[in-house]
């Protein structure tokens, strides 16, 4: 199987498993306990149907949204992972331009393996910036200082992570960056050589978001290692809002399941939230975002910008989301099986697919236009 054969998410995962060493497949393909909320965020979809209007006259359909101040040609956007440089040796690189091809949004990760600044001298297509909030308080004052510097439109801090979550298959793999692994998973690398000749031959791994601040040359350490030692679990509401006076810009936060937190976020000056469980990768057990969507559309829905990410796999999902009254969803696996296949094209494909999918299924609703969109269009079952 190839690129062109590729028409859904579950064909570039087919395709990602192909490529990728096995235990760089399960890091991102992988969740925290029995992976049971990350099976559930795609399946709450499908408790939920799309009511159809019919003869609406829907030749010209506009999927153009606005989001926290930005203005997204699809509605749905490219979240931000860690490490891309590892799936693929163009990383977000090729995640950047195929997204500004598409005219939406990318987000680079505080673990990422480009530069803020390279990425955005190079793509002018909105960009928001995944913070994790370190012990180290020098350190987040400089990464705030250098994303301001580097002219990212939006900040988003992750509020789910303060602890790793339990990825039993990373530590069966013994998953690390850079690479350092158990038996077993050493040969995987060894029966996958063209990616490994790939990652040997192109630019060296590193982190430059956190790199001048991080000591690395103790060796390998695992994602969950970093996240334990690194992250502050003391964060609270106090440290936020400061965070959010100091940015003095587009502000949102990225974990929100609450309603409660949903209007702490409003009241501190948020101008986004991102209802997720980081893709069922933190708390196994939690409640799906699509299923939280609705009760905090209605709380909060008229003071703040609401988006969500974890488990959309489909244009009709997207739809679902914005009917609910989410002003974009984000994607990440959804885009990174896809990089992992074949780069940027890859992600291009996966894109256009998206596109087409959600023109397609616009003009089957009967919608022009994403504000066309509300619960009418839905019936819980
Ligand atoms: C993860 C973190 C690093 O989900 O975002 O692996």
């Amino acid at each position: 199987m190839g690129l062109k054969q590729c028409h859904n998410f579950h064909d570039f995962r087919s395709l990602a498993r192909k490529r990728l060493p096995g235990p760089i497949f399960d890091y991102i393909d992988g969740a925290a306990d029995d992976e049971i909320t990350h099976g559930r965020n795609s399946a709450s979809f499908d408790d939920c149907d799309l009511v159809p209007n019919v003869l609406r006259g829907v030749e010209t359909v506009d999927m153009s949204v606005t989001v926290m101040g930005q203005k997204l040609e699809m509605p749905i956007y490219c979240s931000p992972t860690a490490l891309q440089r590892l799936f693929h040796h163009e990383g977000e690189h090729a995640v950047a331009a195929a997204a500004n091809k598409f005219g939406t949004m990318f987000g680079v990760s505080s673990m990422g393996t480009v530069s803020l600044k390279e990425l955005r001298a190079k793509h002018s297509t909105p960009q928001f910036y995944q913070f994790y909030f370190h012990k180290d308080r020098g350190l987040n004052k400089a990464m705030l200082e250098t994303a301001k510097a580097s002219g990212v439109d939006v900040m988003m801090l992750t509020v789910d992570t303060i602890t790793a979550g339990n990825r039993e298959r990373d530590l069966r793999t013994g998953f690390s960056m850079p690479l350092k692994l158990t038996l077993a998973g050493a040969y995987q690398f060894v029966i996958k050589p063209r990616w490994a000749i790939n990652y040997l031959t192109h630019a060296k791994f590193s982190l430059p978001q956190i790199e001048d601040f991080v000591d690395m040359t103790g060796g390998a350490i695992s994602v969950g290692q970093y996240l334990n030692e690194m992250l502050d679990p003391s964060m609270n509401w106090d440290d936020v809002a400061e965070m959010v006076k100091l940015w003095d810009g587009q502000f949102c936060l990225k974990g929100i399941m609450s309603v409660e937190d949903a209007k702490r976020a409003v009241d501190i000056g948020c101008t986004g939230i991102v209802i997720s469980n980081h893709g069922g990768r933190q708390l196994d057990g939690s409640r799906s975002p699509f299923d939280q969507l609705a009760e905090i559309v209605n709380a909060v829905g008229d003071q703040i910008d609401i988006v969500m990410d974890s488990g959309i796999q489909r244009g009709s999902h997207v739809l679902k989301a914005l009917s609910l009254g989410a002003k974009a969803v984000g994607g990440g696996r959804f885009y990174l099986y896809a990089l992992a296949a074949a780069g940027q094209p890859g992600v291009e494909r996966a894109l256009d697919l998206m596109r087409i999918e959600i023109e397609r299924d616009m003009r089957l609703m009967g919608v022009k236009s994403i504000p066309e969109l509300s619960s009418n269009n839905l019936r819980f079952r």
